[in-house]
């Protein structure tokens, strides 16, 4: 990969006429602990949780900008005290991360989806959604969508939240670390349903999360390379021209616009821009973000 950056648009493109396999989990991911949590069934992959270990998966590569899409299908029936989790991020103290937490439940009782975003390693930027489904009966397409202007969370193509760049006033943006592309399950009944009063009932286990439709489209940062190096390879200028640097996808479209506004009118149960008893001082990224 000594090139440098390597476009992997024309290869989804085929993947996903049709040829979407097991073997896309190969080709992207690897697992990254408890190997022995992990079952491959044909093109779909099932990663699970039990009283001794979750699991997790991590791209092999990292990289800058571009699309990241999975289809999850989530815990069945009892999840509460799970949380599984698809998420990019950077390493280091001053890491980017821009995270899908999926909260169980009990059974019947609706999961959240929680979405954060870290920038130069301070996160606290939580927003809660209940969805429009139910996570668990069928696959459903998670993606983060990452350019020079916005990060976009989407949940079946309609975006759920938009960070946007507001460098021009001032606020840091993600753009100059490569990010890898993670997923994993674990316990977190501390925290994650209800508050943390519903403990995991372990005689429900095991808790499967099943995935499958593995897509990236972005620009491969190798290691080797020089951060400074993988920005400049992975940025439109001269005659490259990245399809994520369109105008298409620097903002959202009409229709994108309204959908946003949906979710928020009749899904978003938190928003951290709004909670005043947290943050006295709305954060300033929220002062000037008009979605
Ligand atoms: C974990 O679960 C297995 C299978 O249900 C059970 O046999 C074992 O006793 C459990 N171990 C602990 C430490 O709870
Ligand atoms: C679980 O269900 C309860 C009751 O419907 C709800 O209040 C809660 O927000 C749901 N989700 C989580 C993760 O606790």
């Amino acid at each position: 990969m000594s090139k440098g950056c390597l476009i992997l648009g024309l290869f989804v493109a085929f993947a996903m006429v049709g040829l979407v396999s097991s073997a896309r989990f190969n080709e992207l991911f690897q697992p990254s602990w408890a190997f022995d949590h992990f079952t491959y069934e044909g093109e779909l992959l099932k990663m699970k949780l039990d009283n001794s270990s979750g699991a997790g998966f991590s791209s092999k590569s990292k990289y800058m900008f571009g699309k990241v899409t999975v289809q999850i299908k989530l815990v069945e029936g009892d999840s509460a005290g799970t949380v599984t989790a698809f998420y990019m991020s950077s390493e280091g103290p001053y890491h980017n991360e821009f995270d899908f937490e999926f909260l169980g439940n009990t059974t019947g009782e609706p999961y959240i989806v929680q979405t954060n975003v870290y920038v130069n390693g301070v996160g606290n930027r939580e927003q809660r959604l209940n969805l429009w489904f139910d996570p668990t009966t069928d696959f459903h397409s998670y993606s983060i969508l990452w350019n020079h202007r916005q990060v976009v969370f989407l949940v079946d193509e309609t975006p759920v939240r938009v960070h946007s760049n507001l460098e021009h006033k001032g606020i840091p943006y993600p753009k100059d670390q490569a990010m890898g592309v993670y997923s994993s399950i674990w316990n977190a009944d501390d925290w994650a349903t209800q508050g943390g009063r519903v403990k995991t009932d372990w005689s429900h286990a095991p808790f499967i999360a099943s995935y499958k439709g593995f897509e990236i489209n972005g620009c491969e940062c190798p290691d080797a390379v020089a951060a400074v190096d993988n920005m400049k390879r992975c940025s439109s200028g001269g005659d490259k021209r990245y399809w994520w640097d369109e105008p298409t996808v620097s903002e959202l479209s009409f229709h994108q616009s309204h959908q946003l506004l949906w979710v928020k009118a009749n899904h978003m149960i938190y928003d951290y821009c709004s909670d005043t008893a947290r943050f006295p001082a709305t954060p300033v990224e929220c002062l000037h973000h008009h979605h």
